[in-house]
């Protein structure tokens, strides 16, 4: 499957989320390649740091910009059980690219206000890939919503998204948890990360499914 992580705003998790799944996936079917397509490469760096530590299995990775994000994925495809693009976080040609050969997109968002303006601008992408890509489905999953059950901001944020009608929203919610800033600092899924966090587990486990399965 062919499996990309986008949106057009910095820093909703899309680079976390990506890494995430990639050394799952890696975990489960052994054979699924990581693209970066982002110029600011973070999940290439997470992948050379886990290298460095020795963190097992190895996760396979490439960079790619532009037209390539493309044409290398219809190349690749075949050779890979998964293949999970990390597309940066603007509207550029890496993500129009990867939309036109992806069979999920999932679109990170934080439960902000500015977050949720993007959705149109996504609605909009989503819709125009799908005239030349019939395979594609397009998600998103609220991730850094509040740990404070109290503060009901995800569900709120359900609610808001029922307008659009390309966009399914992901039953998991993913929330603000230092562990996921420390796994990848260790170039570690938070899965692998000790000691376990285990409601951090349960939510990217959680994801995973959603996703794969
Ligand atoms: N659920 C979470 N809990 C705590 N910290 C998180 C969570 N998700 C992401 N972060 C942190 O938020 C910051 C931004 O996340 P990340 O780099 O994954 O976002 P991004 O969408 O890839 O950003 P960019 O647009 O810059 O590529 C990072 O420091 C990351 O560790
Ligand atoms: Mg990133």
């Amino acid at each position: 499957m062919i499996v990309l992580i986008g949106g057009e705003k910095g820093g909703p998790g899309k680079t976390t989320i990506a890494t995430n799944l990639a050394a799952m996936r890696t975990a489960d079917k052994g054979d699924v390649l990581l693209i970066d397509t982002d110029k600011q490469p973070t999940s290439s760096y997470w992948c050379s740091l886990r290298e460095d530590r020795g963190v097992m299995p190895r996760v396979a990775s490439i960079q790619k910009y532009e037209k390539a994000v493309r044409t290398e994925v219809m190349q690749l495809r075949s050779k890979y059980s998964d293949i999970i693009i990390d597309a940066g976080g603007r509207d550029s040609p890496e993500l129009r690219g990867a939309l036109l050969v992806c069979d999920k997109a999932i679109f990170p968002l934080r439960p902000s206000q500015f977050d949720l303006w993007t959705l149109g601008r996504i609605q909009s992408l989503v819709e125009t890939a799908s005239e030349i890509n019939e395979r594609l489905r397009a998600y998103v999953v609220i991730n850094q919503a509040s740990a404070n059950p109290a503060v009901k901001e995800a569900e709120e944020m359900r609610s808001f998204l029922d307008e659009f009608e390309d966009l399914k929203i992901l039953n998991t919610v993913i929330r603000e948890r230092i562990s996921f800033r420390r796994s990848a600092l260790h170039g570690m899924a938070v899965t692998e990360y000790k000691p376990e966090d285990p409601k951090a587990v349960e939510e990217m486990t959680s994801l995973y499914m959603e996703i794969f399965e």
